[in-house]
């Protein structure tokens, strides 16, 4: 298992991809704190993982010679300030010191509170990610977002705190909902459009949900995270380059938004966006249309670009939404669209007659 960096100087860490990556997370822990065994380790896990992973992590731990501080977090309500200081206070109770690491164990909203957590805990202490969800292991755990919700919108609060190091094993992965494991790939075919062709050609002949064997997951989790640390390592406080992963994320984000969290998975949102933003591509410049038909075909072979039976979009409030897009610079919406696969090119002006026309072409097709 060949570690992936992120390099950021002094900050770099590795990303390591692999089955059983997770039997290696005490030493990996170890190693990350720099102090060595002998001090303390807060291992932060979601309430729904099977108690057989969260065991495993606690025991390689506990073998690598770090006293265990054990808590638990349970679903997106989790995501506010009360739980950060939650967590604080048991990290206190318990004796987490300066020298204290933080062991996040669950998917994105675990891996953002507890992210958060160990980055305003005596002003910051460190931070390993053991994400659990294949979302989670192709995008939030790796590059240092972390942060929490207000009650008027998400993730209004947070600060940017890399991990020491991020473990990804693909065989926690086999009790992930399959609705979860599909939307993830809106994402994965993201970063073959934006920055990595060849990841398209791997997916081309992917099995059924759920069908693919941990190896090959692996392979898939590793290049997008191949691709995210390259384009992290470049551009850590988001305010160049890595606006590229937010291709598809302008319709995807104003989807989420008008038809209430939840209803849609982030991927399944993002895949919505990414028709939207390819078919503007086109339009706009000059993308060929041939790479955004193999977009949206490898996008419905995974049940994806389409809204779920039973959901219906009001085109006008997403197309309303757009304007407090999070990349939105003075009151315009910089689009991240695409000259071509592996071209992306951010800050585009779009007119919202154009965005409306493509949104209700995806969304009646
Ligand atoms: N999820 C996009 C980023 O980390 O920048």
């Amino acid at each position: 298992m060949r570690p992936i960096e992120v390099d950021l100087g002094p900050r770099s860490y590795p990303i390591l991809v692999g089955t059983g990556a997770l039997a290696q997370v005490g030493t990996v822990v170890a190693a990350g704190q720099g102090s060595g065994a002998g001090g303390r380790a807060a291992l932060v896990a979601d309430g729904g993982l099977p108690a057989a992973v969260v065991d495993q992590v606690a025991a390689g731990l506990e073998a690598a010679g770090l006293g265990l501080v054990r808590c638990t977090l349970r679903g997106e309500e989790a995501k506010r300030l009360r739980t950060v200081e939650r967590l604080c206070a048991a990290f206190r109770a318990q004796g987490l010191g300066r020298d204290g690491v933080v062991v996040a164990l669950g998917g994105g909203v675990v891996g953002d509170v507890a992210g958060f957590a160990a980055a305003v805990y005596l002003r910051g202490i460190a931070l390993v990610h053991c994400p659990t969800t294949l979302l989670a292991m192709v995008d939030s755990a790796i590059g240092g977002k972390t942060g929490v919700n207000l009650a008027a919108a998400k993730n209004q609060i947070g600060a940017v705190h890399q991990p020491r190091a991020v473990v990804c094993d693909p065989l926690v992965l086999a009790t992930l909902p399959r609705r979860e494991h599909r939307a993830a790939f809106g994402e994965i075919v993201k970063y073959g459009m934006v920055s990595d062709p060849g990841l398209l050609n791997l997916l081309a002949s992917w099995p059924a949900p759920g069908g693919a064997e941990p190896d090959r997951l692996a392979a898939v989790i590793a290049r997008c995270a191949a691709s995210k640390a390259e384009v992290v390592s470049g551009d850590e406080h988001d305010h160049g380059r890595r606006a590229i992963l937010n291709y598809g994320h302008t319709i995807g984000h104003a989807l989420e938004a008008t038809l209430g969290y939840g209803r849609l998975r982030h991927g399944e949102a993002v895949a919505i966006g990414m028709r939207v933003a390819g078919r503007l591509s086109v339009e706009l410049l000059g993308c060929p249309a041939a790479a955004v038909a193999e977009q949206d075909r490898l996008l419905a072979a995974f049940g994806l670009g389409r809204l779920p039976r039973g959901l219906a979009a009001d085109p006008p409030a997403v197309v309303a939404a757009t304007r407090h897009d999070k990349k939105a610079l003075g009151g315009e919406v910089g689009w991240v669209l695409l000259e071509a696969k592996g071209r992306p090119s951010t800050g585009n002006r779009v007119p919202e007659s154009r965005v409306r026309a493509h949104l209700d072409a995806v969304l009646g097709a």
